[in-house]
């Protein structure tokens, strides 16, 4: 056991969608999904024994909240009862901890903070107890935090496999293609929005999947769109990767909006940077798509050599908080 681990991960973005549980507690997704690591943002996390007696969750220099307090000390139950962690003394386990996590962008908004936490969490953990467990171990620990955050435990072009058993034990991340793979390909996030999310990504998915009358057409395409997205993505196809991650995006949200109550992530300006994109593509001959999570920021993607035009045609947007442009990571 070590004093003090600190562990650094990238979020990802998810270019083939993951929405929705087929078993909650499990955290088991009703389809695969097909993510890139991004570069520019990164989640820091650190562990070591609480000297107040009790759990400390420090979110960005401050004690988290509830809603953000909640979901870790859930996952930190479920680390020390249920993963069958046998290797470490039962006291030692229980012993309360002090996680210090800190993000290098917005949280919760969109930007999949929740992503890359829960894989730090589930790496620092790892360290601190010296578990020795593996990437796909972790890969599985980590999901039970947040379902995303299984793609992040791992660099470059990633895909989390639904898996069939009823156990999750085949549901976990493997790295497709490093992140060296597409040198050229770069994601522009634009944040038009810093705060927090009004609903969850756990409570908007379960509604999609209860009342979105298109929820299982849309799980059945998108299956169907990770192998030619993986040849996308192999060929370096550029327009294909894009058409099909737009596609995937726009579904994804399809099944929000007719879903009851309906959720609807996009604010106005959410609306005018997609409609850039499109114009910029169909009328200005400049190669980009976007893609949008649980959030109203939108996530441009790009080839190197378009950035400067794309930037100049943003800076005709004044809602535009900030830009974070970034390779693969
Ligand atoms: O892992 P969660 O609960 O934050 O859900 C992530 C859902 C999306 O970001 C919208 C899609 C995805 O595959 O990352």
């Amino acid at each position: 056991m070590m004093n003090k681990v600190t562990v650094t991960t990238h979020p990802n973005i998810a270019l083939i969608k993951y929405w929705g549980k087929r078993n909650e507690q499990l955290f088991l997704p009703t389809k695969s999904s097909l993510s890139i690591g991004i570069q520019a943002l990164s989640t820091t996390t650190s562990i070591h024994y609480s000297n107040t007696g009790q759990e400390q969750i420090i979110i960005n220099g401050e004690p988290a909240d509830e809603k953000h307090r909640q979901p870790i000390l859930d996952f930190l139950r479920f680390f020390r009862t249920d993963a069958n962690i046998t290797t470490i003394n039962p006291d030692k386990l229980n012993e309360p901890l002090t996680i210090e996590t800190t993000n290098s962008f917005p949280t919760a908004a969109g930007l999949a903070s929740s992503a890359s936490g829960f894989a730090a969490l589930a790496i620092a953990l790892n360290n601190f107890f010296n578990l020795g467990l593996t990437q796909k171990e972790l890969s599985q620990l980590a999901r039970q935090g947040s379902g995303s955050a299984c793609r992040s435990l791992f660099d470059g072009f990633v895909l989390w496999n639904k898996g069939e058993k009823e156990d999750g034990s085949d549901s976990q991340a493997e790295q497709l293609f490093d992140a060296n793979h597409w040198p050229s390909l770069r994601v522009m996030i634009v944040v038009v929005e810093q705060e927090a999310k009004k609903i969850s990504s756990r409570a908007a998915m379960k509604n999609s999947i209860a009342t979105s009358p298109i929820y299982s057409q849309w799980v059945q395409e998108s299956e169907y769109r990770i192998a030619p997205m993986r040849q996308a993505i192999a060929e370096k196809n550029f327009d294909l990767m894009g058409q099909l991650a737009e596609q995937d995006c726009l579904g994804m949200h399809a099944t929000m909006h007719t879903s009851t109550p309906a959720v609807n992530f996009w604010t106005p300006a959410t609306q005018r940077i997609m409609h850039l994109v499109t114009t910029l593509r169909e009328q200005h001959a400049i190669p980009c798509y976007f893609t949008i999570d649980a959030g109203p920021n939108v996530k441009i993607l790009c080839q190197e050599e378009n950035m400067q035009k794309i930037r100049e045609h943003l800076a005709s947007l004044p809602e535009i908080i900030q830009i974070i442009e970034s390779s693969i990571a």
